[in-house]
């Protein structure tokens, strides 16, 4: 190319001839093998990736409908995504149903009775693992011209492709299993050009950009991605039916059993069900407690999806800040468990899992 001055260079960049990044908030080299990354997993035009998973939600949302618009939503998610749905976006004049994961008609008489932009839903849900049929409930939307979204989070893109099922939109928190150590936060939205430039546009204005050096981490544990879900999959599974089996607990969440209400379902759309894992115990909430804490080897902590088990009970982690009664509306019940199984060895995890209910 020949010396061209910066002013004339900027001329040629401006009309799209050259890629460039003038300023860290519009994407760095490294932020961009991410997405690419990413993009191949599952399947997509575009992705764009966020400081956190709830940045990438938040700036959906706003992106995608407007003022006076209606969203679709399912009754059990992360509860922090549920709160900006009933806090803020009301000041837009945004209103929402909020449906039963397995309410296609509920769905149905939503779509007829509003025009709304977005179905935004969790596939599986946090904490139960509810699952939605994506297949379904695409082309449903799609004869009202509007879009779906699907937070695979618990799914990851390789125990499920969202896109390829007929969403339009796949979100992650990057945070779970695609870092996969705990140790970076970050979020990612994947689809057509067209809807992810939407969603890129407003997240340049906004801000929530990934440091180039948390893209580095995900890119580096995302190379062992595949070894850790596989695992995963297979101890969440082992565990999900020996907790079904033992007297000391009450029901198992999860959607390799086929005591799950979606379990069909799961087994047509999904590869493997993730190593999340939610029960409870038969008994109140000291009874939980003390099995919480007789377990050695999982960290009590929030998050899921690491090389390292987490165990939380919900009502204590999450919902504290609300009276039983209304934990109840949303089945965070006292003895609910959450139990993120990592990559340790399945006969410790077991081991230590026995000991702890043998200890209450
Ligand atoms: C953790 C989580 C989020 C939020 O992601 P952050 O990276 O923590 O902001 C959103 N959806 C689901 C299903 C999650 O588990
Ligand atoms: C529905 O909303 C979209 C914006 O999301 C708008 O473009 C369209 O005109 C609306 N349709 C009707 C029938 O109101
Ligand atoms: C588990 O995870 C792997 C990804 O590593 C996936 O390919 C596999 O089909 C999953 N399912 C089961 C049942 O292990």
């Amino acid at each position: 190319m020949p010396v061209i001055g910066v002013a004339k260079f900027l001329i040629i960049w401006q009309e799209n001839r050259q890629v460039s990044y003038e300023y860290g908030r519009y994407g760095n080299p490294t932020t961009v093998v991410l997405e690419e990354k990413i993009s191949a997993l599952e399947g997509a035009e575009s992705t764009v990736i966020m400081a956190s998973g709830m940045c990438a939600s938040v700036v959906l949302f706003m992106a995608l409908v407007p003022a006076g618009g209606h969203l679709v939503t399912t009754t059990d998610c992360y509860r922090k995504t549920r709160i900006f749905i009933e806090t803020f976006l009301p000041k837009m004049g945004i209103t929402t149903t909020v449906i039963d994961p397995a309410d296609v008609g509920a769905l149905e008489s939503a779509l007829e009775q509003h025009n709304v932009s977005l179905f935004f839903t969790e596939s599986p849900t946090n904490p139960f693992l509810r699952c939605v049929d994506i297949k379904l409930v695409s082309e449903l939307c799609h004869k009202k011209g509007t879009l779906l979204c699907i937070d695979g989070t618990f799914a990851t893109p390789l125990n499920q492709k969202a896109l390829a099922l007929g969403a339009d939109l796949i979100l992650h928190s990057l945070t779970k299993y695609m870092g996969g150590h705990h140790d970076v936060l970050g979020g990612c939205i994947s689809g057509s050009i067209k809807v992810v430039s939407q969603i890129r546009t407003l997240h340049h204005v906004l801000g929530g950009t990934l440091n180039p050096n948390a893209a580095y981490l995900f890119i580096r544990g995302m190379k062992t991605l595949h070894l850790r879900v596989q695992q995963q999959n297979s101890t969440g599974m082992r565990m999900a039916k020996l907790l079904e089996a033992h007297p000391k607990v009450k029901r198992v969440y999860y959607p390799g059993l086929p005591s799950h209400p979606e379990h069909e379902l799961a087994k047509r759309q999904m590869t493997g069900f993730g190593g999340v894992v939610s029960f409870e115990i038969d008994g109140d909430l000291h009874t939980t407690i003390k099995f919480i804490d007789s377990l050695k080897i999982p960290y009590i902590a929030a998050s899921f999806g690491g090389c390292e088990s987490i165990v939380d009970q919900p009502a204590i982690l999450s919902y504290w800040d609300l009276p039983q009664s209304e934990r109840a509306k949303y089945k965070i019940y006292d003895n609910l468990v959450r139990f993120s199984f990592g990559v340790e060895d399945f006969e410790d995890l077991k081991a230590d899992v026995l000991q702890a209910l043998e200890a209450i």
